[in-house]
């Protein structure tokens, strides 16, 4: 819960952070805490924003939760604490969900409430990141605010690339983070205050001479004006406070009268309810209770053992804290290179390597120099804050990124024991299993020595994982070798691998193949072979990838075989240099700070003040959110007796119930109830259109994840121990059916099949010169909105009367759901919606499934009830976007001109129909994209599958049916040999064509968006320059692409296009709005402030939104389609509108009057100063049976260029460029539009080249949180980014001439996948492959180096399918 003292990990969910000082129960099974807890036990002291805290019962709910597992970010806090040896205050960003809270005794903790408010003053670090408009849900906002702050504490004036760095473990869902770091770059050293923003690109801030501002023709890019921020002042930032300035040895004589170090150093022990938490004095008492207690666990970042606690169902009762033990902490230099005690932490690592880099010859530090390169993409900053050298190797992760290295180096480690020490050099013996290591149980590791090289000797270190920054490695690997003197003769070599096994291994069989052996194109043929031959990897093997594996292991070596010829030529021991054509296999990667442009229409000259429509206002909650002051759901205090509910979940695809056993779960302490289907007192059916789910499982699952009951019990960590141990038999049935193409083989379709047929296929394909087929499969996405599902349900004690507060993005759904299951009418039920963190379609129907069980549970013990998923818990139940298959054929001209297709769409849908059908349809209708095709039939199949019910996803099945046109379209160019960007051109629509639906193109941009795109992207010279580059370049390609896209916006639903308002004016003049749409970070509640501003014409200070409620605006449709500002928008409008009129004749009276005397005259007149406002858009409605009528209002246009380069060894690539025109109308808010630009392009880039679910057969999900389902981070945006709106494009078909813009550039990113593509093809003309390929979608690192057919992809071929069965399945 986004609380801070229920963030701090609570050791093994023991409720350890609220026991402080609380005289916990000592668990009985548990022996050695009985025995322990005999013994003294400390209160645990800590500082939280400036105040001394004791018992810790602070209720912050700035910093947020949104993973608890130190993937995302939004916890991080900066922990203080004073370092004695070196008489230094050392502040860190830290992760608050992985930080143990007993590891914070005597710290101090600023947490965002700490540093600034809008009650008090805001801090610089808050305002800048509001006023750069970087905050749009706002719920990863508190964590990038303390990022940046504690990186400004410890360094006021950073680089561009220091910000990077600090926010490498920060992730946001919403605004593709070039705000966020173009507002920060104002604080940077070289970019100056304003971000060259003035006079030639210098400092205004400096010249005083400002930018000329555009008039309404010209395009402007200042989107806010950094001379508006304030001054950063490191003097005024809270002390750290004094009384914990630490000693760790003792010297009273040192310390000050207060200081809390006065009282004697000695061993602590904090005692839960479960467990303890020892942290002893010396290393002579942790040797001592270690071997008392050898099954104690050692602690020192927790980073792998609290992942191991909250979600691996491991638990520890006896903790040893070893952090601030001397030996373990020192850091010596020997002759052969320095010890590390095992608790030094990365970032310290990183520190002192980096010293002795710049100090010491190069080749003395090439593993220093290996290691630094490693740590650079090790996790994120908050995790290498704390995380420990030892840790790492302790864990004996078979893809840790340290111990290959380690072992190809012969690291020395020194083990102890209470007995002695002994030594071992770090070799295949010491990881004797998957996750075991050759130390004795009474043993702990002392430390590491890391060796110097000498000359001759060369070292690398490689990491290959799906996403650059902050992720786990696919392959990783540490090679080194050594070579006779003077000669290029192998004396030894060490290859060590992770990700090929279930320990980190050496390549022996090789090494000993190689040694005596010249280095040369001779010995890397042979080697890949022995590599081959010893890296081999079941076809079962976990993880699966299992082609690219064994392919990466040779690959990587070949790196490694370049760079050492490269410098054995350097030095004249090697006759031949690499060939110029081979460098860039290794170059480093790039690492350049991005760089961005905005584009948008000025006001018109002479726009009052006051009207603030088509100004790039900030979002109204913006500062709130940067302070944690705005209240999400999680954040509304709790109530009297107030219960959690955690979900029991099924563990089968497809199984009878046969019985549920909780006396398990009833024992555990604080437990209430069991909530299970037959505790609903109305109706168990439930669903947003059909009702084909139930709101809890009662005879049959129908997928991992089914929701099968709840438990309630006082706390959540209680509830979800009891949800744990509830237990469930099953009676297995079949089939169980997974993919698509279990779908298929099975014929297990939801009805109706809907096509759409226009011309005569026949025709077209006969006139056709050549035909094609192909097939591309579309992975689905999970919308990893960084708030999970909440709901607090409460009851209101009579006539079953209930108000929800919920996270949804429909409240009239959660409504009537939840009075259905409840069998009250709905009037009796209110739901709430404030804000939410993010919602991208996945709150508008899956969050029922929450709210309705939290309000059954809260009707069944009759108090308020909570839940916030977990993280895991969220992903597993709550379905994402539809994957899809597409199969297409398709006839066309010689020069590319499309004549016929005829495509089939498959839908994976999951156990319930949910919105499928819509989202297939839309697909269907978005199936030409922007292509005229004149003889096209389309149908579209939906899959029944054993899988959450999949559902809405911004986009809602557009991206998917374009992505399945511009595959053939791309597929024909290439056919034709014809530059893609040609054959597109050829087949663009033009204005007054039809769409295979009927509806004429009117109002037709994309002719200009093509141009003004080509234009500033310069489109053909980058052409020029990326064949020069491929033909410079033999391993790494570039690529260049350019995409339209066509969105038809009104939901397909015609019902659904209405919307109400209501709107208040108070005696005041204040005035109160609400509409029918949610805010989840998109700036609706901005956007209808300032349509309301404008229309009553009065200052935007004057509306205040509250909330959305269903008992203000009823009935409303879910905030989804993008059409929400074009329906509020409206209602909006025309309540005002009634207003204004009423008002009308007191401001004939009184026309120099004010708005408040209008409005008191009005009052006293007993005048109606509330009015509500309705819309409905006209002219809609579409008939699949006939193909005729209107589908949609309007349609929103966009193109985008996107240049990338890929690594034709590893699979990796970086975007280099991308330009985007968007026709928006004429924007109501270019700030906010170009947030959603952007936000949805990279979420786009994330679904088309990044983000994988990975399912077993029988629908297990693997990828359950940040730590394997990886979203585009700060280093995925490319180097360049420009965005630009179109000008002079108004649109009479919404709210002041403006369109909508959340949907429709999501799929511009497919740019960035068809420029991959592009890439691809010049790397597989290299190996002499020409014409169409089949790429699925995502382009992740795989299936770009299995496309890029090459030497080494030939020495691995994939496993034969069907003789094996997969790790995971493609869905
Ligand atoms: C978000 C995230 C990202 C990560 N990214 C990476 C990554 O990119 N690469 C990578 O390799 N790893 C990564 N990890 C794994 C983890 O951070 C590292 O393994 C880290 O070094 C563990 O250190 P720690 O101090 O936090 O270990 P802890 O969790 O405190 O302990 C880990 C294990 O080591 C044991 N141990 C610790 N010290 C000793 C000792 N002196 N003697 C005996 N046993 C000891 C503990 O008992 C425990 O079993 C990541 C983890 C997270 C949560
Ligand atoms: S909540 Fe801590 S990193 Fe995500
Ligand atoms: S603003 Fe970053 S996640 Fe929403």
């Amino acid at each position: 819960m986004p609380r801070l003292n229920c963030i701090f990990q609570c050791i093994a969910t023991s409720c350890f952070s609220f026991s402080i000082g609380y005289h916990g129960v000592v668990s009985s099974k548990i022996p050695i805490m009985e025995e322990i807890s005999k013994k003294h036990r400390d209160d645990l002291i800590l500082f939280v924003n400036g105040k001394k805290v004791i018992l810790l019962s602070v209720c912050l709910t700035g910093t947020k939760l949104g993973c608890a597992e130190g993937g995302c970010g939004a916890c991080t806090v900066m922990v203080s604490r004073f370092h004695s040896n070196r008489n230094a205050i050392v502040h860190q960003a830290v992760n608050a969900c992985l930080a143990p809270i007993c590891s914070l005794h005597h710290c101090a903790v600023t947490t965002v409430e700490g540093i600034g408010s809008v009650a008090s003053k805001v801090h610089p670090v808050q305002e800048r990141i509001a006023k750069a408009h970087g905050s749009q849900c706002g719920f990863c906002t508190p964590g990038i605010v303390m990022s940046m702050y504690a990186l400004l504490r410890n360094n006021p004036q950073p680089m561009m690339r220091d910000i990077e760095e600090a926010f490498q473990g920060n992730l946001c869902r919403c605004t593709g983070y070039r705000p966020i770091l173009e507002g920060y770059k104002t604080f940077t050293k070289k970019e100056g205050c304003c971000g060259s923003r003035g006079k030639a690109g210098a400092c205004y801030m400096i010249t005083g001479q400002k930018e000329e501002k555009g008039d309404s023709t010209n395009s402007v890019q200042q989107l806010f004006d950094p001379s508006e921020f304030m001054p950063l002042d490191p003097t005024q930032e809270i002390i750290f406070p004094p009384e914990l300035m630490v000693h760790s040895h003792m010297n009273p004589d040192q310390f000050s009268p207060v200081s809390l170090s006065k009282q004697p150093l000695r061993e602590l022990r904090f005692i839960g309810e479960r467990m303890q938490w020892i942290q002893p004095s010396s290393l002579k008492e942790l040797l001592q209770l270690k071997a008392e207690y050898p099954a104690a666990k050692l602690v020192v970042g927790n980073t792998e053992v609290g992942i191991e606690m909250k979600y691996k169902n491991q638990f520890y009762p006896l903790i040893l804290a070893p952090a601030f033990i001397d030996e373990l902490n020192s850091i010596q230099y020997t002759e052969n290179g320095i010890v590390f005690g095992a608790s030094v932490t990365l970032t310290l690592l990183g520190n002192v390597l980096h010293g002795e880099v710049n100090k010491l010859p190069s080749y003395k530090t090439e593993v220093f120099q290996a290691i630094l390169r490693q740590l650079h993409w090790f996790a994120g900053q908050q995790i290498r804050n704390v995380a420990a050298i030892g840790g790492n190797i302790m864990t004996a992760s078979p893809i840790s990124d340290l111990n290959p290295v380690f072992m190809a180096a012969g690291c020395k480690l020194t083990l102890m024991s209470k007995d002695g020490k002994r030594v071992l050099q770090m070799d295949d013996k010491f990881f004797t299993g998957y996750r075991k290591t050759a130390l004795k149980p009474e043993e702990i590791l002392l430390s590491i020595e890391i060796p110097y090289t000498r000359k001759g000797q060369y070292f690398s270190a490689f990491k290959q994982s799906p996403r650059k920054e902050d992720d786990i490695a696919i392959v990783t690997c540490g090679m080194n070798v050594v070579f006779w003197e003077g000669s290029n003769i192998v004396q030894d070599i060490q290859l060590s691998y992770g990700g090929m096994a279930s320990t980190t291994v050496l390549a022996t069989t090789t090494r000993s193949q190689l040694i005596g052996r010249q280095w040369d194109e001779e010995m890397l043929q042979d080697a890949c072979s022995y590599l081959t031959e010893e890296m081999t990897l079941s076809p079962s093997a976990p993880g699966g990838m299992v082609a690219y594996r064994r392919t990466l292991t040779i690959s990587l070596f070949f790196k490694f075989f370049l760079t050492v010829q490269h410098k054995l030529a350097q030095e004249h021991l090697s006759t031949e240099d690499i060939r110029p054509d081979y460098a860039s296999a290794v170059a480093p990667s790039h690492l350049d700070s991005a760089t961005s442009i905005q584009l948008f229409q000025a006001v018109p000259p002479g726009q009052n003040m006051d009207d603030v429509i088509g100004r790039p206002i900030m979002h109204l909650s913006a500062v709130k959110q940067a302070t944690g002051e705005a209240v999400y759901c999680d954040d509304i205090p709790c109530y009297k007796n107030e219960l959690y509910l955690a979900l029991v979940t099924s563990t089968k695809p497809h199984a009878y119930i046969k019985s549920i056993d909780t006396t398990d779960a009833m024992a555990v302490p604080g437990v209430v109830t069991f909530v299970c289907a037959k505790d609903i007192p109305g109706s168990n059916k439930t669903g947003p259109v059909v009702y084909d789910e139930t709101v809890l499982a009662d005879e049959k699952v129908t997928c991992v994840g089914h929701i099968v009951g709840a438990i309630v019990a006082d706390t959540p960590a209680h509830a979800q121990r009891a949800a744990k141990a509830v237990r469930i038999s099953y009676q297995e049935l079949q089939a169980v059916i997974i993919t698509i193409q279990d779908a298929i083989a099975n014929e297990s379709f939801y009805q109706p099949t809907r096509t759409i047929e226009r011309g005569d296929l026949t025709q077209g394909f006969q006139e056709s010169d050549n035909i094609l087929q192909g097939e591309i499969h579309i992975g689905g996405q999970e919308h990893f909105y960084l708030e999970t599902n909440c709901t607090l349900a409460v009851p209101r004690g009579e006539d079953g009367e209930m108000e929800l507060f919920v996270s949804t993005q429909s409240t009239a759904k959660t409504q009537a759901l939840v009075a259905k299951a409840l069998g009250v009418p709905a009037s009796h039920i209110v739901c709430r919606v404030k804000r939410m963190g993010g919602g991208f379609g996945g709150k508008e129907t899956r969050s029922t499934i929450l709210s309705t069980i939290v309000a059954v549970a809260a009707h069944k013990v009759k108090r308020a009830v909570r839940c916030m998923l977990d993280r895991d818990e969220d992903m597993l139940v709550s379905g994402g976007r539809h994957p899809f298959f597409g199969r297409y054929k398709v006839g066309f001209k010689k020069n590319g001109k499309v004549m016929a297709l005829d495509v089939t769409y498959y839908s994976n849908a999951g156990n319930s129909m949910d919105l499928s059908l819509s989202i297939m349809e839309r697909a269907l209708l978005h199936m030409d994209n922007c292509y005229n095709i004149p003889h096209v039939r389309g149908t579209g199949y939906i899959c029944r599958t054993n899988l959450p019910s999949n559902t809405a996803f911004r986009g809602f099945g557009g991206p998917q049916g374009m992505m399945v046109a511009e595959s053939w379209i791309n597929d024909v160019a290439l056919s034709c040999g014809l530059p893609a960007e040609q054959v597109r051109e050829l087949n663009l629509y033009k204005q007054g064509e039809y769409t295979p639906f009927n509806q004429c193109l009117e109002q037709f941009t994309i002719d200009r968006c093509w141009r003004e795109c080509m234009n500033i992207s310069d489109f053909h010279q980058r052409k020029a320059n990326v064949e020069l580059y491929n033909k410079q370049h033999r391993w790494t390609k570039r690529g260049l692409s350019i995409i339209p896209t066509k969105f038809g916006i009104s939901f397909t639903a015609v019902f659904l296009n209405q919307a109400g308002a209501l709107v208040h004016i108070y005696t005041d003049g204040s005035v109160l709005l609400t509409h029918g749409g949610t805010e989840m970070g998109q700036g609706l509640h901005t956007k209808m402030v300032q349509v309301a501003s404008r229309t009553l014409e009065i200052p935007s200070t004057k509306i205040f939104i509250s909330e959305t409620s269903t008992n203000t605006v009823p009935n409303t449709s879910p905030t989804a389609a993008s059409a929400s500002s074009d329906l509020n928008g409206m209602a909006v409008y025309n309540a005002c509108k009634t207003l204004l009129q009423r008002l009308e004749p007191y401001k004939a009276k009184n026309p120099k009057g004010f708005w408040e005397d209008w409005v008191t005259a009005a009052y006293f007149d007993r005048v109606n100063l509330s009015a509500n406002g309705f819309y409905k858009t006209p002219d809609l409605g579409y008939d699949f049976e006939t193909n005729s009528g209107h589908p949609f209002n309007y349609f929103s246009y966009g193109v985008a260029v996107s240049e990338v380069e890929i690594d034709c060894l590893t699979g990796s690539h970086k975007n280099l460029h991308t330009s985007i025109v968007m026709d928006v109308g004429k924007s109501l808010n270019p700030a906010l539009d170009i947030g959603q630009v952007e936000g949805a392009f990279m979420q786009g880039v994330g679904l088309f080249t990044l983000e994988e679910l990975r399912y077993s057969s029988q629908g297990y999900l693997y990828t359950r949180g940040p730590g394997m389902y990886k979203i585009p981070a700060f280093g995925d945006i490319p180097t360049e980014l420009k965005v630009s709106l179109l000008r002079d494009a108004p649109n009479e078909k919404a709210i002041f001439s403006s369109k909508a813009v959340g949907e429709p550039p999501l799929f511009l990113a497919a740019s960035v996948f068809y420029a991959i593509k592009d890439a691809i093809t010049a790397a597989r003309a290299e190996s002499g492959l020409i014409g169409p390929f089949r790429l699925d979608s995502p382009a992740t690192p795989e299936r770009i180096r299995n496309a890029c057919e090459d030497k080494f992809t030939k020495l691995c071929p994939p496993p034969e399918p069907g003789t094996y069965t997969p790790w995971d399945v493609r869905v």
